[in-house]
């Protein structure tokens, strides 16, 4: 063979990795709305970046005819890349070729890119199209499975691990995302789940849609199962990219530092959002927007537990995550799926160095039978537990309500809060004063001539002694009450006060977060 031939050789096997499971399914696979694998990593990758490796990798099963389905590269696409120019890892299931299931060297090559993610310190993304393990290669498949939600997990506050659900994806293709740090999904084009339709059909003989059982919307509000539902695959694969401009490429860096705003910049419109009457409703995103840079806010969770709001922002240029009790909904009040919600997302940022903002008007903890079967003391307890182990920078504003527990879980200073702000709306109180006279001055309203008369009266006695940030100011457990206003610019201090922060936890194996 000539030299000549030989790289005619190279350029033709090149060309074959590049065709799949081949042009008609190619064509399926757009009939359906969806890219293949290698056009997703073209959108996801800057442009001309992607360097594939394993291409020429073929599985080495003959069982059930699988010797006349050898396809080079597999059914999963891998290699790196960069975004916005920062190196990250990428592996892209190929569903033209065995349904992107995963056998043993599709389970090889997701290993060899993570192990690689891990020793260079750079995220791992992984775009999942794929019916789980391959049937045909039985407890091989398995094991590859397994060995990648070993590495999931060795890798977890590590890298940063983001997973994008661009398919109908099952078994061990849903386990390995949940393993991550964060889901996307593709409305109405991608689903999860253990078991598909048909196999839910023939044990429980309920007929459900794909869309029903494990859609984007069902994920995204119902189970919470996805951070980010996104219109379509290009969306998608965007919102990774400006997700990861927030995240540091791993637990030893900060993330980028990008100024874009007046860091001295006031906000009128602050002084006048916390409305007079305390049992009135307002939107905490409108606190949010104007205090950040750009008034950019990457939320996540968007649609699961909206009774609290979690995502990432800027402050002066450094990425924050930001935790927020949400008045408009349910009062704002936290219940099992909101409390599990902040404790991931205070966790997340804890693992990777990113400062957490609280924002609280909180009445408490939601009551009822419901929420105490279902375990709210123990969900609640994962919310404490996340932000009293935290050590990176911790802001508290309080701009409203924080009673109760929820005080103490929101950040408060007691569980090493750094700087706490009250607005001088702000009332920090055991309880709201109507639900305090009433157990505190019963007999004395029952005696009552005009107990409503009376109820008023303590009730406003009540709201002046204790529904004022004063109290807690007086005892350093706030450590100054401003002016709405003045909420960016001292946040922004504030965390260039603490850039040098230093605090660590006992020496341990690791705690007992009570999951
Ligand atoms: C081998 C598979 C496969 C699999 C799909 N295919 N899943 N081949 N192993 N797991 C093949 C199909 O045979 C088909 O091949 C092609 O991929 C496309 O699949 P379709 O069924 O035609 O596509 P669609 O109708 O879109 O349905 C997609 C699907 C469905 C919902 C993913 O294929 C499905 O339910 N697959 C099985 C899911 C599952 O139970 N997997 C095992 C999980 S166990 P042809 O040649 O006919 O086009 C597991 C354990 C891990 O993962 C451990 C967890 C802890």
């Amino acid at each position: 063979m000539s030299e000549n031939s030989k790289v005619t050789e190279l350029h033709e096997r090149k060309a074959k990795t590049r065709l799949g499971g081949g042009a008609d399914r190619i064509e399926a696979q757009h009939k359906k709305g969806r890219l293949t694998a290698r056009e997703r990593l073209d959108i996801l990758l800057d442009r001309g970046s992607f360097r594939e490796v394993d291409s020429f990798v073929v599985h080495r099963t003959s069982d059930f005819g699988l010797d006349q389905q050898k396809v080079p590269s597999d059914s999963v696409v891998t290699g790196w890349g960069t975004i916005e120019g920062r190196l990250v890892y990428v592996f892209s299931q190929d569903f033209t070729v065995l349904g992107g299931s995963l056998g043993e060297v599709h389970a090889e090559k997701i290993c060899k890119i993570m192990d690689m993610a891990m020793k260079n310190g750079a995220p791992v993304i992984g775009l999942n199209d794929s019916g789980g393990a391959r049937i045909q290669e039985g407890v091989v498949a398995l094991a590859g499975y397994a060995d990648i939600f070993l590495r999931n997990t060795l890798a977890s506050g590590v890298v940063p691990q983001i997973s994008a659900i661009m398919g109908p994806c099952a078994g061990g293709a849903v386990y390995s995302p949940a393993l991550t740090d964060f889901i996307f999904m593709v409305k109405n084009s991608s689903y999860m789940f253990v078991t598909g339709p048909d196999v839910v059909k023939a044990v429980t003989h309920e007929e459900v849609s794909f869309e029903d059982l494990g859609g984007a919307s069902v994920h995204a509000e119902k189970s919470g199962v996805c951070h980010v539902a996104a219109d379509s695959e290009a969306d998608t694969l965007y919102l990774i990219r400006k997700l990861l401009g927030y995240l540091p490429q791993n637990n030893m860096e900060d993330a980028p530092f990008v100024p874009t705003d007046d860091a001295l910049r006031m906000d009128d419109s602050l002084d006048s959002i916390v409305p007079a009457d305390p049992n009135k409703p307002y939107d905490i995103k409108d606190v949010i927007r104007p205090i950040v840079d750009g008034g950019q806010f990457f939320e996540i969770h968007e649609n699961y537990a909206p009774n609290i709001v979690v995502g990432f922002a800027r402050l002066g240029g450094h990425s924050v995550g930001i935790v927020a009790n949400q008045p408009a909904v349910l009062a704002g009040v936290l219940d099992i799926d909101a409390s599990e919600k902040g404790a991931r997302f205070v966790r997340f940022c804890d693992s990777f160095n990113i400062p957490i903002i609280t924002f609280e008007d909180v009445p408490g903890f939601l009551p009822g039978t419901f929420q105490e079967h279902h375990g709210i003391i123990r969900s609640g307890a994962k919310l404490l537990y996340a932000y009293c182990e935290a050590t990176v920078p911790k802001l508290t504003v309080i701009t409203r309500k924080a009673y109760g527990g929820a005080y103490c879980v929101m950040s408060s200073k007691h569980i090493r809060s750094d700087v706490n702000l009250a607005w001088p709306t702000a009332e920090i109180a055991v309880m709201g004063p109507d639900g305090a006279v009433n157990i505190i001055f019963r007999k004395e309203l029952e005696k009552a001539a005009d107990p409503l008369q009376r109820k008023a009266e303590l009730v406003a006695e009540y709201r002046e002694k204790f529904a004022s940030p004063y109290v807690a100011a007086e005892r350093g457990y706030v450590d100054d009450v401003i002016e709405p206003k003045e909420t960016r610019p001292r946040l922004i201090n504030a965390l260039e006060m603490l850039s040098n922060k230093r605090d660590a936890n006992p020496a341990k194996k690791h705690g007992n977060i009570p999951l």
